[in-house]
């Protein structure tokens, strides 16, 4: 968060400014043009947006290790879109890396990736590249960029992911952002094996329904409803701190060596909460299910739900 400085008025308006880019969802599937203005919208945008998907890559990594991603402490990362470059510094943050080459449409966007990386991992060889034409990484890591795509840059995005060898796609968990994520996902399966969120490898049942989307609620730290500079933010700019909605998807080449077992199903979105219980909803091979839980009869797990809902990923059986 704004870094033990209370945010100036032109970062909060830095930070509306992108927020409104990003929320526009009448583009029609048309690209996003480069909005770096420069510098200073980087350094507003990772303080407080890059620092809620952040978050969402913490949640959705921690889950990846849960169902036995292994670390890349040996390999070549490669962080495309990588904007102020947040998902590469969780991603070696957990899971390590020999090299990190950072890759945006915009140089001023790969510069500060690669600055603020190099600050937080002097270890781990980093660099700038902006062709990928000869690129095949062994993790690729991709944040919050679908949304950006046209048809064209969604079909190079397929490209660069089939000569990867495992890839984490971490993205807004909207409606039509998650069910784009899923359609790429199915075209998938064939090449790669599901690491996570699916507990499954067949078709994405959230996209038999449209009213359906695979997404999840990521937890921030308390100290987005206790720091002032953050409260503020969150007030100005019109962000709800209570809620982190993301989708994702983390894909291997090659089978993980002794991965736990699946689980039997993954919960998906928010439980709808009652006094007496709770609907829940879930994926499984078979499809997605509405799942009642009573207070009466699971008690401890409705608690959970009502109080903690972003950690219950599967309901004991
Ligand atoms: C919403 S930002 C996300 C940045 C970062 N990955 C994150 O999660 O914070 C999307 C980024 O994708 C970049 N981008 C959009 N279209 C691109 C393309 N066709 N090729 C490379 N980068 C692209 C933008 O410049 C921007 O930095």
């Amino acid at each position: 968060m704004l870094r033990s400085m209370t945010p100036s008025h032109d970062q909060l308006e830095r930070i509306a400014r992108l927020r409104e880019l990003f929320l526009d969802e009448d583009r029609g599937g048309k690209a996003l043009a480069d909005y770096w203005r420069d510098e200073q919208d980087l350094l507003a945008y990772d303080a407080v947006l890059g620092a809620r998907i952040g978050w969402k890559w913490d949640a959705a990594l921690a889950e990846c290790k849960d169902r036995g991603m292994a670390r890349a402490d040996a390999e070549v990362v490669l962080d495309f879109g990588c904007g102020s470059g947040i998902a590469a510094r969780r991603f070696v943050a957990h899971f390590g890396a020999r090299e990190v080459i950072c890759h945006d449409r915009s140089t001023a966007a790969m510069m500060f990736a690669v600055r603020t990386l190099q600050a937080a991992a002097p270890g781990v060889v980093v660099q700038p590249q902006r062709k990928l034409d000869l690129v095949q990484p062994d993790v690729l890591l991709v944040s919050h960029v679908l949304g950006e795509l046209d048809g064209n840059g969604e079909a190079q995005l397929r490209s660069l992911i089939e000569r990867s060898q495992r890839v984490v796609l971490v993205e807004p968990g909207s409606h039509a952002i998650s069910r784009r994520l899923s359609a790429l996902r199915d075209t998938l399966l064939a090449k790669f094996h599901i690491v996570a969120p699916c507990p499954h490898a067949s078709a994405c049942p959230a996209l038999v329904q449209g009213n359906d989307w695979c997404h999840f609620f990521a937890l921030p730290p308390q100290q987005v409803f206790t720091d002032s500079d953050w409260v503020r933010t969150a007030r100005t700019v019109g962000i709800d701190s209570r809620s982190l909605p993301y989708s994702f998807l983390a894909l291997s080449r090659t089978p993980l060596v002794a991965p736990p077992s699946p689980p039997p199903h993954r919960v998906l979105g928010r439980p709808d909460i009652s006094a007496h219980g709770a609907k829940v909803q879930i994926c499984a091979a078979s499809g997605l299910t509405v799942r009642d839980v009573t207070k009466r009869h699971e008690a401890a797990t409705w608690r959970t739900l009502k109080k903690h809902p972003e950690s219950v990923r599967t309901l004991p059986s």
